[in-house]
């Protein structure tokens, strides 16, 4: 049986939230709203009628060890010796939405996000466009629109897929631990967040980080694809496997896409596009940083051709 968090050391706590931090779990709480106080009056209504029905006297709850929230934020059930199990259901609490649980939009909503996105004729009217934008179920449950970073101008759009944590708390892409390697990778080749642009195929972060649901994606389509005509790079980075295959129309998996260049045709203009690893997953698979590397060197000799032109 596994111990609950009241019988665990400090240590042996600290050691557990070190692997769920490194896991990236960073929120203890739920996608949906948990009315907590229904849920421990519920309860404590149904503790009270089992004790009038056993005729005990009610517990002081003096012996008891605190229950603790579980890794998804629910308390688990008090630990009663088996005699004591009530006969009435727990309450029943909402579950989280997974990203298959959630409603798709009718044909509407991406007819709608396909004018709003072409209405655009700037870069800043796209942003201010995607501000007022409601049509994105995740939205609502990001703090803040991660637009994007660096020069709008530049060669090079670099296109992530979707905010996380920091990125959602700063308002920017790129800008937690993936975003520091992106910078240092961006350095190996000489470029910054002056020389290059940055954004995401997804403009809001997913609950808990969980990969973009595919209405999400289609919902973002319309945006990303203007603000890459927008920009008009003279050349597009696609950062792992979401962007890729979203962007590239292709159902082929990063690891056969990578380094090849490729035509990404966005509206009615056509801009070479480079596939390649994620910060992200670098972070988790540091020897394959090697692939990036050569990737990065290509890019490099693409930028070097143009520059030369
Ligand atoms: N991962 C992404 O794809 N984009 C970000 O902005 C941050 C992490």
């Amino acid at each position: 049986m596994s111990e609950t968090a009241s019988e665990m050391t400090p240590q042996a706590l600290a050691a557990l939230l070190h692997f769920y931090a490194e896991a990236g779990v960073d929120a203890l709480c739920e996608e949906a709203a948990i009315d907590r106080f229904e849920q421990s009056a519920e309860q404590a209504q149904s503790r009270k009628q089992r004790t009038r029905e056993s005729g005990a006297q009610p517990s002081s709850g003096g012996g008891a060890a605190p229950s603790v929230p579980d890794r998804q934020g629910a308390s688990p059930a008090p630990r009663l010796a088996q005699a004591e199990k009530p006969s009435a259901p727990q309450p029943a609490r909402s579950p989280a939405p997974k990203a298959s649980h959630l409603t798709v939009p009718g044909e509407a909503a991406f007819e709608d996000a396909r004018a709003l996105a072409a209405s655009a004729k700037t870069i800043a009217e796209l942003r201010q466009a995607l501000e007022g934008y409601n049509g994105c179920n995740l939205r609502h449950s990001a703090k803040s629109l991660v637009f994007a970073d660096g020069n709008p101008e530049a060669d090079v759009m670099f296109i992530g897929e979707a905010p996380g944590r920091d990125e959602d708390l700063q308002g920017l892409p790129f800008v937690g631990r993936a975003g520091q390697l992106l910078d240092r990778m961006l350095a190996a080749i000489g470029l910054d967040r002056e020389s290059a642009y940055i954004t995401n195929m997804i403009f809001w972060r997913p609950p808990g980080n969980r990969t973009p649901a595919p209405h999400e994606i289609e919902l973002c389509r319309p945006f990303i694809e203007r603000h890459v005509t927008l920009a008009a790079p003279k050349v597009v980075v696609l950062l792992g496997n979401v962007a890729a295959k979203s962007l590239l129309g292709t159902e082929k998996g990063i690891l056969s896409l990578r380094g090849g260049w490729m035509e990404y045709t966005a509206g009615d203009v056509s801009i070479p596009a480079m596939p390649t690893l994620h910060p992200a997953y670098l972070l988790r698979n540091p020897a394959q940083k090697r692939l990036a590397w050569a990737d990065l060197l290509s890019l490099r000799a693409r930028l070097d051709t143009l520059e030369s032109n």
